[in-house]
């Protein structure tokens, strides 16, 4: 097996319902290496984002362990997480989060904005090529002007997919990236998301609803029933 960049012991989440909590999961594990393709598929409102989220270093776990490339990243301070999201984990958002007032191009080219300088910007001009490689990539040449507004639900989310790609980062999580796209894009989004994570060896792991893309990634992973449990591939 390849050397494990993304680890999780013992997750769990819950929120406050009522007058008490409702856990959404426990005990969850995962272990996922470079190169490697993983999908989770669940029901509606099972967790899925929720673990997205936690993996993502967006909010710390209650109980539990992660781990990036061997370091215990499970109670890092806001600040750490954000610079350490920023370098290593690219997130594709459900609801995409494109910032409105921002240029496809330029939404592309956030993460460089939070970027150090060794990373984006002592190479300014070279990190807007790589954008706009990437708009051309997911079928967006040509539309880097455009105010994301300006374009279909399906296009604006392939300028997500394109920002979380901008950093080249070894992990990318992507909730339903391919939710609103028909079905052959959706198939060449998808191939460039899996073979660039092989080709450059990066942790994929793409929460989908659609049997189809579950089928592309090497392993797959089911939420329900409190936790995660691998499924067994033909
Ligand atoms: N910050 C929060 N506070 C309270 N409840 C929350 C919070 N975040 C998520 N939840 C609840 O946790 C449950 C799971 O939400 P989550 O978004 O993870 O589901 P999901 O599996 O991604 O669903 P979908 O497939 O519809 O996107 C939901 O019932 C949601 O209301
Ligand atoms: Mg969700």
């Amino acid at each position: 097996m390849s050397v494990p960049v993304l680890e999780l012991r013992g997750l769990s989440a819950s929120f406050p319902s009522g007058q008490g909590r409702r856990t959404l999961f426990t005990d969850v594990d995962l272990t996922v290496g470079g190169g490697e393709t993983a999908a989770i598929l669940g029901r509606s409102g099972s967790g899925k984002t929720t673990l997205l989220t936690l993996l993502g270093l967006m909010q710390r776990p209650e109980h539990g362990t992660i781990t990036l490339a061997g370091r215990d990243v499970s109670s890092l301070s806001d600040a750490d997480a954000a610079r350490l999201r920023n370098r290593h984990i690219g997130f594709v958002f459900q609801n995409y989060s494109l910032i409105p007032h921002l240029s496809v191009l330029d939404n592309v080219l956030v993460p460089a904005t939070y970027a150090p300088r060794d990373v984006a910007g002592g190479r300014r001009g070279r990190v807007r090529r790589r954008a706009e490689d990437l708009l051309d990539a997911v079928g967006l040449g040509g539309r880097g002007q455009d105010l994301p507004l300006r374009l279909s639900g399906g296009e604006q989310q392939r300028v997500a997919i394109a920002r979380a790609l901008l950093l080249e980062p070894a992990v990318v999580l992507a909730d339903e990236p391919t939710g609103a796209l028909d079905e052959q894009t959706g198939a060449r989004v998808l191939d460039m998301l899996v073979a660039t994570a092989r080709h450059e060896g990066r942790c994929l792991v793409v929460v989908t609803h659609d049997d189809a893309v579950a089928g592309v990634m090497d392993r797959v992973f089911r939420l329900g029933e409190g936790t995660l449990r691998e499924e067994d591939r033909p």
